[in-house]
């Protein structure tokens, strides 16, 4: 099969918990292939007979960093891309002029055309430059981080956003590989994390020893979440959405690790980036959100249609009137 640039995650699901409205304006922060756009620009026109009894037209407004999301683009007059971080939500709202939006999609994290492209650097499997860039105008690269920062900065990227019990002897092993050379290619990195037995290549293709490949997967994980600084810019644009909602707007996200479902699961619940729920003098929870989706999985028979669809986590809420 030919690589295809994406497959959507939970697309039906999604697009139910958005609960789209005719003339709504809808917000998708993570374009990529533009599966789940598409679906909701669908849902848009499918009201089109409506068009003389309602006074505005839906749009939608789609937003990827990564200007390869581009060739994805879609020719209808109801569709605006926002080649920009999503941030920026805000600035970009304001600068269209939307004051309120009906609804917003978050699918977070990398596409399969990420991995997909050995030059970029998101894979373990591929002999490429250490880049791991999403933005590709952005400065820091994954070979930055891994060479600049201190044992103890990179020992706790490895911990807290893969996960990894043994990130600190990793850690080790690449500062005492860099001291020697510069670590600048995926395959040094691997080397250098692993140093024993060493990777094999096959012309561009990395061969790992088995047991180490879901360690890798999430040590190269780590790295892409530091390099985009993701858990920073998913809290600016969770709570731009929560200020941009309307009453009765819906706002549904799928997120992929536990780090970055914990935060949109406490942001949903209590409506601030500390997870506190403020009450009112009767003790009652002062909440912006109705929960409506509480971490929904994707169907066994999706997973095995298309297995990167396994972590994917759906939570879905509504703003309350
Ligand atoms: C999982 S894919 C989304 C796939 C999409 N739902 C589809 O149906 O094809 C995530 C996309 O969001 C983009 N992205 C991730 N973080 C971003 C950010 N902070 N700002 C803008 N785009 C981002 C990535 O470049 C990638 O194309």
């Amino acid at each position: 099969m030919a690589n295809v640039y994406h497959i959507p995650a939970m697309l039906t699901e999604t697009i139910e918990g958005l609960d789209i409205k005719p003339e709504g304006v809808y917000v998708d922060v993570t374009f990529g292939g533009g599966g789940h756009s598409r679906a909701i620009l669908a849902k848009l026109h499918e009201f089109e007979d409506l068009r003389f009894e309602i006074s505005n037209l839906g749009h939608l407004y789609s937003f990827d960093q990564d200007k390869d999301a581009l060739s994805n683009a879609i020719d209808d007059e109801r569709w605006t891309f926002v080649h920009s971080n999503f941030r920026y939500l805000r600035n970009w709202m304001d600068y269209y002029g939307v004051e309120q939006i009906d609804g917003l999609l978050a699918d977070l994290g990398v596409s399969f055309h990420h991995f997909d492209c050995p030059e970029r650097g998101f894979s373990f499997r591929f002999s490429a430059p250490l880049d791991m860039r999403m933005n590709q105008t952005a400065k820091r690269t994954a070979a930055d981080i891994v060479n600049g920062y201190s044992e103890e900065e990179l020992a706790k990227v490895l911990w807290l956003y893969g996960e990894l019990k043994n990130g600190r002897q990793i850690a080790r092993n690449i500062c005492r590989a860099r001291a020697q050379k510069p670590i600048e290619r995926t395959e040094e990195l691997v080397e250098a994390a692993y140093p024993h037995p060493l990777p094999k290549r096959r012309g561009a293709e990395i061969e790992v020893p088995a047991q180490y490949k879901k360690d890798l997967a999430r040590m190269f994980q780590a790295l892409r979440i530091e390099v985009n600084d993701e858990m920073g810019a998913l809290r600016e644009m969770l709570v731009a959405a929560r200020d941009l909602l309307k009453p009765g707007g819906r706002i549904a996200i799928l997120t992929y690790h536990s780090l970055e479902d914990r935060l949109v699961k406490n942001f949903l619940r209590s409506g601030n980036l500390e997870g506190t729920i403020e009450k009112d003098f009767y003790g009652n929870a002062l909440t912006p959100f109705d929960v409506i989706e509480k971490g929904r999985e994707a169907s066994s028979d999706e997973v095995e249609r298309n297995p990167r669809s396994r972590s994917a986590k759906l939570r879905v809420a509504e703003k309350k009137s």
